[in-house]
Protein backbone atom coordinates (compact mmCIF):
# COMPACT_ATOMS: atom_id res chain seq x y z
CA UNK A 1 0.00 0.00 0.00
CA UNK A 2 2.85 2.46 1.13
CA UNK A 3 4.42 1.42 -2.63
CA UNK A 4 1.04 2.41 -4.07
CA UNK A 5 1.30 5.81 -1.84
CA UNK A 6 4.19 7.01 -3.85
CA UNK A 7 3.01 6.34 -6.98
CA UNK A 8 0.00 8.30 -6.55
CA UNK A 9 1.96 11.80 -5.71
CA UNK A 10 4.28 11.32 -8.34
CA UNK A 11 0.98 10.39 -10.47
CA UNK A 12 0.16 13.88 -9.07
CA UNK A 13 3.25 15.46 -9.70
CA UNK A 14 3.50 14.74 -13.47
CA UNK A 15 -0.06 15.65 -13.54
CA UNK A 16 0.86 19.43 -12.72
CA UNK A 17 2.70 19.03 -16.41
CA UNK A 18 -0.66 18.03 -18.54
CA UNK A 19 -1.73 21.66 -18.81
CA UNK A 20 1.41 23.38 -19.67
CA UNK A 21 1.66 22.63 -23.49
CA UNK A 22 4.25 23.52 -25.93
CA UNK A 23 7.22 22.59 -22.91
CA UNK A 24 10.14 20.52 -23.00
CA UNK A 25 8.63 17.65 -20.83
CA UNK A 26 11.12 14.73 -19.57
CA UNK A 27 9.10 11.71 -18.22
CA UNK A 28 11.64 9.75 -15.73
CA UNK A 29 11.01 6.79 -14.41
CA UNK A 30 9.55 8.27 -11.33
CA UNK A 31 6.67 6.13 -10.87
CA UNK A 32 6.46 2.33 -10.31
CA UNK A 33 6.70 0.43 -13.20
CA UNK A 34 2.74 -0.90 -13.04
CA UNK A 35 1.39 2.75 -12.78
CA UNK A 36 3.64 3.77 -15.44
CA UNK A 37 2.27 3.28 -18.81
CA UNK A 38 -1.81 4.28 -17.53
CA UNK A 39 0.45 7.36 -16.43
CA UNK A 40 2.16 8.32 -19.41
CA UNK A 41 -1.34 7.53 -21.28
CA UNK A 42 -2.66 10.30 -19.11
CA UNK A 43 -0.67 12.52 -19.63
CA UNK A 44 -0.25 11.59 -23.93
CA UNK A 45 -4.13 12.30 -23.40
CA UNK A 46 -4.14 15.63 -22.28
CA UNK A 47 -1.01 16.69 -23.97
CA UNK A 48 -1.11 19.14 -27.05
CA UNK A 49 1.87 20.09 -29.08
CA UNK A 50 4.53 18.82 -27.13
CA UNK A 51 8.26 18.75 -28.66
CA UNK A 52 10.29 16.98 -26.81
CA UNK A 53 9.46 13.63 -25.26
CA UNK A 54 12.40 11.36 -23.68
CA UNK A 55 10.78 8.04 -22.61
CA UNK A 56 14.00 5.77 -22.14
CA UNK A 57 14.06 2.56 -20.50
CA UNK A 58 10.30 2.69 -19.72
CA UNK A 59 7.37 0.23 -20.05
CA UNK A 60 5.51 3.05 -22.87
CA UNK A 61 3.59 0.57 -25.69
CA UNK A 62 2.26 1.12 -28.73
CA UNK A 63 -1.02 2.07 -27.82
CA UNK A 64 0.50 4.84 -25.28
CA UNK A 65 2.57 5.97 -28.53
CA UNK A 66 -0.15 5.99 -30.98
CA UNK A 67 -2.62 8.88 -28.45
CA UNK A 68 0.99 10.65 -28.33
CA UNK A 69 0.94 10.76 -32.17
CA UNK A 70 -3.06 11.50 -32.39
CA UNK A 71 -2.58 14.57 -30.26
CA UNK A 72 0.87 15.77 -31.06
CA UNK A 73 1.83 14.90 -34.51
CA UNK A 74 2.17 18.25 -35.77
CA UNK A 75 4.55 19.67 -32.54
CA UNK A 76 7.02 16.50 -32.36
CA UNK A 77 10.38 17.30 -33.12
CA UNK A 78 12.67 14.88 -30.73
CA UNK A 79 11.64 11.73 -29.14
CA UNK A 80 14.14 9.29 -27.70
CA UNK A 81 12.78 5.78 -26.35
CA UNK A 82 15.92 3.35 -26.14
CA UNK A 83 15.35 0.78 -24.33
CA UNK A 84 11.42 0.65 -24.05
CA UNK A 85 11.03 -3.31 -25.00
CA UNK A 86 7.19 -2.72 -25.37
CA UNK A 87 7.52 -1.11 -28.56
CA UNK A 88 7.46 -2.53 -31.70
CA UNK A 89 8.01 -1.66 -35.03
CA UNK A 90 4.47 -0.71 -35.94
CA UNK A 91 4.11 0.97 -32.73
CA UNK A 92 7.70 3.39 -34.08
CA UNK A 93 6.35 3.42 -37.90
CA UNK A 94 3.17 4.89 -36.64
CA UNK A 95 5.29 7.97 -35.37
CA UNK A 96 7.15 8.21 -38.12
CA UNK A 97 4.25 8.25 -40.35
CA UNK A 98 2.19 10.96 -38.82
CA UNK A 99 4.70 13.33 -36.93
CA UNK A 100 6.62 14.88 -39.96
CA UNK A 101 8.41 17.61 -38.14
CA UNK A 102 10.24 14.93 -36.17
CA UNK A 103 14.24 15.92 -36.68
CA UNK A 104 15.81 13.56 -33.56
CA UNK A 105 15.11 10.00 -32.87
CA UNK A 106 16.52 7.15 -30.38
CA UNK A 107 15.48 4.05 -30.62
CA UNK A 108 16.77 0.42 -30.17
CA UNK A 109 17.96 -1.58 -33.52
CA UNK A 110 15.70 -4.36 -33.30
CA UNK A 111 12.50 -1.74 -34.01
CA UNK A 112 14.46 -0.18 -36.67
CA UNK A 113 13.17 -1.23 -40.17
CA UNK A 114 13.47 -0.45 -43.91
CA UNK A 115 9.71 0.37 -43.73
CA UNK A 116 10.81 2.90 -41.06
CA UNK A 117 13.84 4.52 -42.84
CA UNK A 118 11.84 4.96 -45.99
CA UNK A 119 8.63 6.85 -43.60
CA UNK A 120 11.29 9.44 -42.29
CA UNK A 121 12.84 9.64 -45.82
CA UNK A 122 9.26 10.16 -47.52
CA UNK A 123 8.87 13.61 -49.24
CA UNK A 124 6.67 15.46 -46.80
CA UNK A 125 8.48 14.57 -43.61
CA UNK A 126 11.23 16.66 -42.76
CA UNK A 127 15.22 16.37 -42.74
CA UNK A 128 16.09 14.02 -40.12
CA UNK A 129 18.87 15.51 -38.09
CA UNK A 130 20.10 13.01 -35.68
CA UNK A 131 19.39 9.17 -35.51
CA UNK A 132 20.34 7.34 -32.35
CA UNK A 133 20.33 3.32 -32.79
CA UNK A 134 21.47 1.29 -29.77
CA UNK A 135 21.80 -2.53 -30.56
CA UNK A 136 22.24 -4.12 -27.57
CA UNK A 137 21.88 -7.66 -26.14
CA UNK A 138 21.69 -9.47 -22.61
CA UNK A 139 22.71 -12.90 -24.02
CA UNK A 140 24.60 -13.89 -26.52
CA UNK A 141 22.00 -15.63 -29.28
CA UNK A 142 19.15 -14.54 -27.32
CA UNK A 143 17.88 -12.13 -30.49
CA UNK A 144 18.66 -12.39 -34.15
CA UNK A 145 19.75 -9.05 -35.87
CA UNK A 146 18.39 -8.29 -39.26
CA UNK A 147 20.16 -6.30 -41.62
CA UNK A 148 18.76 -3.12 -43.28
CA UNK A 149 19.01 -2.98 -46.87
CA UNK A 150 20.86 -0.55 -49.15
CA UNK A 151 18.51 1.05 -50.25
CA UNK A 152 16.92 2.20 -47.29
CA UNK A 153 19.52 3.90 -45.76
CA UNK A 154 20.24 5.74 -49.24
CA UNK A 155 16.65 6.82 -49.49
CA UNK A 156 16.93 8.00 -45.65
CA UNK A 157 20.95 10.19 -47.18
CA UNK A 158 19.06 11.33 -50.50
CA UNK A 159 16.51 12.89 -48.17
CA UNK A 160 18.48 13.90 -45.11
CA UNK A 161 22.13 14.43 -46.00
CA UNK A 162 23.26 15.85 -43.25
CA UNK A 163 22.30 13.39 -40.83
CA UNK A 164 23.86 12.05 -37.69
CA UNK A 165 23.10 8.61 -38.01
CA UNK A 166 25.02 7.35 -34.33
CA UNK A 167 24.90 3.25 -33.44
CA UNK A 168 26.04 1.87 -30.14
CA UNK A 169 26.93 -1.90 -29.95
CA UNK A 170 26.79 -3.96 -27.08
CA UNK A 171 26.72 -7.40 -28.66
CA UNK A 172 28.18 -10.54 -28.39
CA UNK A 173 31.17 -10.83 -31.25
CA UNK A 174 29.13 -13.51 -33.28
CA UNK A 175 25.73 -11.75 -33.34
CA UNK A 176 27.33 -8.69 -35.34
CA UNK A 177 26.75 -10.92 -38.95
CA UNK A 178 23.91 -8.69 -40.34
CA UNK A 179 25.72 -5.51 -39.63
CA UNK A 180 28.23 -3.22 -42.27
CA UNK A 181 27.88 -6.20 -45.12
CA UNK A 182 26.78 -2.87 -47.42
CA UNK A 183 27.55 0.63 -47.38
CA UNK A 184 26.05 2.14 -43.95
CA UNK A 185 25.67 5.40 -43.54
CA UNK A 186 26.88 5.46 -40.35
CA UNK A 187 28.46 8.56 -38.60
CA UNK A 188 29.41 7.66 -34.82
CA UNK A 189 30.16 4.47 -33.96
CA UNK A 190 30.34 3.20 -30.53
CA UNK A 191 31.56 -0.49 -29.75
CA UNK A 192 31.47 -0.87 -26.16
CA UNK A 193 32.05 -4.96 -25.97
CA UNK A 194 33.84 -6.91 -27.84
CA UNK A 195 33.83 -6.73 -31.92
CA UNK A 196 35.56 -8.45 -34.22
CA UNK A 197 38.89 -7.57 -36.53
CA UNK A 198 36.39 -8.69 -39.50
CA UNK A 199 33.58 -6.55 -38.38
CA UNK A 200 36.10 -3.58 -38.31
CA UNK A 201 37.80 -4.44 -42.07
CA UNK A 202 33.87 -4.00 -42.64
CA UNK A 203 33.51 -0.71 -41.45
CA UNK A 204 36.88 0.39 -43.25
CA UNK A 205 35.25 -0.45 -46.48
CA UNK A 206 31.50 0.21 -46.30
CA UNK A 207 31.37 3.34 -43.82
CA UNK A 208 32.18 6.07 -45.89
CA UNK A 209 30.66 8.79 -43.69
CA UNK A 210 32.15 7.88 -40.57
CA UNK A 211 33.54 10.60 -38.23
CA UNK A 212 34.14 9.05 -34.92
CA UNK A 213 35.35 5.65 -33.83
CA UNK A 214 35.17 4.29 -30.44
CA UNK A 215 36.33 0.59 -30.15
CA UNK A 216 36.40 -1.42 -26.51
CA UNK A 217 37.96 -5.00 -26.29
CA UNK A 218 38.34 -6.64 -29.53
CA UNK A 219 40.76 -9.80 -27.91
CA UNK A 220 43.80 -10.15 -28.76
CA UNK A 221 44.44 -9.52 -32.53
CA UNK A 222 46.33 -6.59 -33.93
CA UNK A 223 44.08 -4.28 -35.54
CA UNK A 224 46.64 -2.79 -37.88
CA UNK A 225 45.61 -3.53 -41.56
CA UNK A 226 42.31 -2.98 -40.56
CA UNK A 227 43.05 0.52 -39.37
CA UNK A 228 45.11 1.54 -42.16
CA UNK A 229 42.00 0.61 -43.92
CA UNK A 230 39.86 2.71 -42.28
CA UNK A 231 42.36 5.84 -41.95
CA UNK A 232 42.44 5.43 -46.12
CA UNK A 233 38.35 5.01 -46.77
CA UNK A 234 37.02 6.85 -43.80
CA UNK A 235 37.99 10.72 -44.97
CA UNK A 236 35.85 12.20 -42.56
CA UNK A 237 37.34 10.62 -39.69
CA UNK A 238 37.86 12.90 -36.81
CA UNK A 239 37.88 10.92 -33.53
CA UNK A 240 38.89 7.89 -32.47
CA UNK A 241 39.22 6.29 -29.23
CA UNK A 242 40.85 2.65 -28.78
CA UNK A 243 41.72 -0.01 -25.58
CA UNK A 244 41.54 -2.96 -24.78
CA UNK A 245 42.88 -3.93 -28.60
CA UNK A 246 46.21 -4.10 -30.17
CA UNK A 247 48.19 -2.24 -32.58
CA UNK A 248 51.52 -2.70 -33.69
CA UNK A 249 53.16 1.09 -33.16
CA UNK A 250 53.99 1.23 -36.78
CA UNK A 251 50.50 0.43 -38.16
CA UNK A 252 49.53 3.32 -35.44
CA UNK A 253 51.68 5.94 -36.69
CA UNK A 254 50.90 5.12 -40.36
CA UNK A 255 47.17 5.66 -39.21
CA UNK A 256 47.74 9.07 -37.83
CA UNK A 257 50.14 9.61 -40.80
CA UNK A 258 47.05 9.25 -43.50
CA UNK A 259 44.40 11.17 -41.43
CA UNK A 260 46.69 13.65 -40.33
CA UNK A 261 45.71 16.88 -38.59
CA UNK A 262 41.89 16.12 -39.11
CA UNK A 263 42.07 13.88 -35.99
CA UNK A 264 40.98 16.32 -33.90
CA UNK A 265 40.37 13.62 -31.09
CA UNK A 266 42.66 10.74 -30.63
CA UNK A 267 42.31 8.73 -27.37
CA UNK A 268 44.40 5.32 -27.03
CA UNK A 269 44.91 3.69 -23.93
CA UNK A 270 48.84 2.98 -23.70
CA UNK A 271 48.23 -0.29 -23.74
CA UNK A 272 47.26 -0.70 -26.99
CA UNK A 273 49.77 0.06 -28.67
CA UNK A 274 52.44 -2.93 -29.38
CA UNK A 275 56.36 -1.93 -29.61
CA UNK A 276 57.52 -3.59 -32.92
CA UNK A 277 60.81 -3.57 -34.79
CA UNK A 278 60.54 0.04 -36.04
CA UNK A 279 59.38 2.30 -33.43
CA UNK A 280 59.73 1.57 -29.24
CA UNK A 281 56.55 3.40 -27.56
CA UNK A 282 59.09 6.25 -26.47
CA UNK A 283 58.89 7.42 -29.67
CA UNK A 284 55.22 6.70 -30.80
CA UNK A 285 54.39 9.92 -29.06
CA UNK A 286 56.73 12.14 -30.83
CA UNK A 287 56.18 10.73 -34.26
CA UNK A 288 52.31 10.98 -33.94
CA UNK A 289 52.75 14.38 -32.50
CA UNK A 290 54.46 15.61 -35.93
CA UNK A 291 51.50 14.33 -37.87
CA UNK A 292 48.94 15.39 -35.84
CA UNK A 293 50.70 19.34 -35.28
CA UNK A 294 50.03 19.23 -31.65
CA UNK A 295 51.45 17.57 -28.43
CA UNK A 296 50.13 14.13 -28.16
CA UNK A 297 50.47 10.97 -25.60
CA UNK A 298 48.38 7.95 -24.95
CA UNK A 299 46.16 7.99 -22.37
CA UNK A 300 47.33 5.95 -18.94
CA UNK A 301 45.34 4.55 -16.05
CA UNK A 302 45.88 6.09 -13.23
CA UNK A 303 47.58 3.58 -10.87
CA UNK A 304 45.02 3.75 -7.43
C1 LIG B 1 -5.77 13.19 -27.38
O1 LIG B 1 -6.18 12.02 -28.10
C2 LIG B 1 -7.10 11.22 -27.40
C3 LIG B 1 -7.33 9.95 -28.21
O2 LIG B 1 -7.46 10.24 -29.57
C4 LIG B 1 -8.40 12.04 -27.19
O3 LIG B 1 -9.32 11.29 -26.46
C5 LIG B 1 -8.02 13.29 -26.39
O4 LIG B 1 -9.16 14.13 -26.25
C6 LIG B 1 -6.93 14.08 -27.09
N1 LIG B 1 -6.51 15.18 -26.22
C7 LIG B 1 -6.37 16.43 -26.64
C8 LIG B 1 -5.89 17.42 -25.63
O5 LIG B 1 -6.62 16.78 -27.79
C1 LIG C 1 32.45 14.66 -45.45
O1 LIG C 1 32.16 15.92 -44.86
C2 LIG C 1 31.81 16.92 -45.79
C3 LIG C 1 31.66 18.21 -45.01
O2 LIG C 1 30.82 18.06 -43.91
C4 LIG C 1 30.55 16.52 -46.54
O3 LIG C 1 30.17 17.49 -47.46
C5 LIG C 1 30.80 15.19 -47.24
O4 LIG C 1 29.61 14.76 -47.86
C6 LIG C 1 31.28 14.14 -46.25
N1 LIG C 1 31.65 12.93 -46.93
C7 LIG C 1 30.97 11.81 -46.82
C8 LIG C 1 31.43 10.63 -47.60
O5 LIG C 1 30.00 11.73 -46.09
Amino acid sequence: MKEHGVCQSNFVDTGSFLFLNNIFIILFLLLCKSHFVSALTVVFVNSKSLSSIKIEDTSVDDLSLKILVANNSDTLRLLKMSSCPHVSSDGILCVADHCQGLRELALNYYILSDELLLALSSETHVNLEHLRIDAVSENPGQIEFHSIKKQSWDALIKHSPGVDVVMYFFLYEEEFEAFFKEETPVTHLYFGRSVSKAILGRIGLNCPRLIELVVCANGLQTLDTELICIAEHCKNLTALGLSECEVSCSAFIEFVRLCGKRLTQLSVMEDVLIPDDEYSLDKVHTEVAKHLGRIWFPDVLPVW
